[in-house]
């Protein structure tokens, strides 16, 4: 926990998808380690084991709804709750997401829909659902608030097997761009970048290889951790906290003059 001094984001308030776990959990950490109020979402009941834990350990700086960010009911539960907590909001952080693999002539449309609902529709309806408090909160902050999708190296090329989550993901992207521009252009004083993470060990990563297991392409999830390793040139998986001091830079004034960008966090996977 960093001390008084340097809490940079002391009077900010932040709402996080997805935040009970994985990246999401690191980033909400981050924040409320640097002073900021922050509200997360997920899918888990508030009384749930984990909800409890996380909300407890972080203590008055953290709060937490259930709210699945496919559904448009949800979102606006979840404004009400923010405005009526808060009042303003700073940064939104669309971090939920879930991944789907197999060759394309395999996918059923209903999965094929269940990713975009989830990676694509849930960033669109978090993103129109707060732009009002965002636009209104930004006035306040040099740069204006702050727009934090989370995208995916496989939002920037191609892989095999992965294409409903590369077309998820290369979506997140460009969205994130045409609101940027949107915003600017507008002089609304929200800004909005998305992140590029490479291969980070989180459950959902641990779900993907324990799937590959299964299917017999490995004998163990280390195994694949390790050829996962091997191709990425810092020749390691990142840390969900190594991402976080992403999210930390793109949530603050440092970044003031930044909107429209992609930050790519991948060990140097797609410099090769
Ligand atoms: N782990 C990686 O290697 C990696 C790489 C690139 C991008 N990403 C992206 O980062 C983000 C976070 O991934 P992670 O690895 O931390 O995943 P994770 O599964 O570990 O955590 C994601 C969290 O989102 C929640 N969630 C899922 N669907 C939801 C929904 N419909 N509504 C609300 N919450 C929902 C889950 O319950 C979970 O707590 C995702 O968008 C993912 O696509 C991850």
């Amino acid at each position: 926990m960093s001390n008084a001094n340097d809490r940079r984001m002391q009077g900010r308030v932040a709402f996080v998808t997805g935040g009970l776990r994985g990246i999401g959990l690191a980033i909400v950490e981050r924040y409320v380690a640097e002073g900021a109020s922050v509200v997360i979402s997920d899918l888990d009941k508030p009384d749930s084991n984990i909800a409890s834990e996380v909300i407890e350990r972080l203590g008055d700086h953290a709060s937490y709804i259930a709210a699945n960010v496919t559904g448009e009911d949800d979102w606006k539960r979840a404004s009400d709750m923010v405005r009526e907590r808060h009042g303003k909001l700073h940064i939104l952080v669309n971090n939920a997401g879930t991944d789907l693999t197999g060759p394309v002539e395999s996918l059923s449309l209903p999965d094929w829909r269940r990713i975009m609902g989830i990676n694509v529709d849930g960033v669109f309806l978090g993103t129109r659902e707060f732009v009002p408090l965002l636009a209104e909160s930004g006035k306040e902050v040099r740069g204006g608030s702050s727009i934090i999708n989370i995208s995916s190296i496989m939002g920037l090329v191609g892989y095999a097997e992965t294409s409903a989550y590369n077309a998820s993901k290369g979506a997140v992207r460009l969205f994130t761009k045409a609101i940027a521009i949107e915003f600017a252009t507008k002089k609304m004083p929200i800004r909005a970048n998305s992140i590029h993470p490479g291969f980070v060990v989180t459950p959902l990563m641990q779900a993907g290889f324990q799937r590959w297991v299964d299917k017999g392409f490995a004998e163990r999830p280390e195994d694949l951790m390790e050829t996962m390793a091997a191709t990425t040139p810092v020749g390691r998986l990142a840390d969900p906290s190594e991402l976080a001091g992403a999210a930390f830079f793109l949530a603050g004034d440092d970044s003031s003059y930044m909107t429209g960008a992609e930050v790519v966090v991948d060990g140097g996977w797609t410099a090769q």
